[in-house]
């Protein structure tokens, strides 16, 4: 596997899922405080970036928005700036709100300032959704397109990426496959502009497809805020949410969480 082995992971308390009757192989990964959860998910991130580059040359990562990940990416550029090969790394991102880059909404105006302005990465390799669209289904094609020009994979095959990062919504949510929503059934395209009712606007994300064919998947949680949700997603099977829908294939599905996002669990 070229994630890594759930040794790498240290410090964590690791809990195998034995006594958890709950998605087939969740690797639970619990920090005492969120601060040591940021600097383990930066040690895995260079740790995958290093795997990936040492056997294919390069490191594909789909970054995710929200506010949850701007630690780390702040963390990734203050620590490993003159470490990692970054022009050997592309970046995506798994989910977008429907705004132009400089909205304050922007995951990808959030990942810029936090990460990718501050570190030799080549403009060529970060590919961002150009949501500034006013047709966000055009948004979605168009973002499509680019990974399958990037990934040039065969008809009917779908990208892998080396780590598809995705943060935990109030609601269950992933990425931007929001409860009740027509994404969540959608089998063959890569991206698509999601309508979440809730928001009264498209996001334009990621399918299943796509991030359930990573080599890598890493959920990231903090706060006493998401212990109630995180509790459903990991010990209540029967919820139906959509992170409990992402199973990777064929690669890693991991959970680092800090205590206060595992408050609930029993
Ligand atoms: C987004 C995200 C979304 C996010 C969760 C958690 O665009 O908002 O990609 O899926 O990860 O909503 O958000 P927080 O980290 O802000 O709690």
């Amino acid at each position: 596997m070229n994630c890594w082995s759930a040794t790498d992971a240290a410090g964590a308390t690791l809990r195998n899922n034995e006594a958890r009757p709950v998605m087939p192989f969740p690797e639970l990964f619990i920090y005492d405080t969120a601060a040591e959860l940021f600097e383990a998910a930066a040690h895995e991130f260079a740790v995958a970036t290093s795997a990936a580059v040492k056997s294919r040359s390069k490191f594909t990562v789909a970054l995710s928005g929200g506010s949850t990940p701007k630690a780390l990416y702040s963390l990734l550029a203050d620590r490993y700036a003159s470490e990692l090969p970054w022009n050997k790394m592309y970046f995506f991102f798994g989910d977008e709100r429907h705004v132009p880059p400089n909205d304050p909404d922007s995951n990808y105006r959030m990942a810029n300032e936090a990460l990718l302005s501050r570190v030799r990465v080549p403009p060529a390799n970060v590919f961002r959704v150009h949501a500034e669209e006013k047709d966000a289904a055009k948004a979605a094609q168009a973002y499509e397109q680019a990974l399958r020009d990037f990934f040039s994979v065969k008809p009917g095959e779908f990208p892998r990426f080396d780590l598809v990062l995705l943060g935990v919504g109030p609601d269950g949510h992933a990425a931007s496959l929001f409860p009740e929503s027509a994404a969540l059934a959608e089998t063959e395209r890569w991206v698509v502009a999601n309508w979440v009712e809730k928001f009264k606007t498209h996001r334009i994300t990621f399918t299943y497809p796509v991030i359930n064919n990573a080599a890598c998947v890493m959920f990231l949680s903090s706060g006493a805020d998401k212990a109630a949700i995180v509790h459903q997603l990991l010990e209540n099977p029967k919820a139906g949410l959509p992170s409990q829908a992402v199973r990777p294939v064929e690669g890693r599905l991991l959970w680092m969480i800090d205590r206060a996002a595992a408050a609930q669990l029993t």
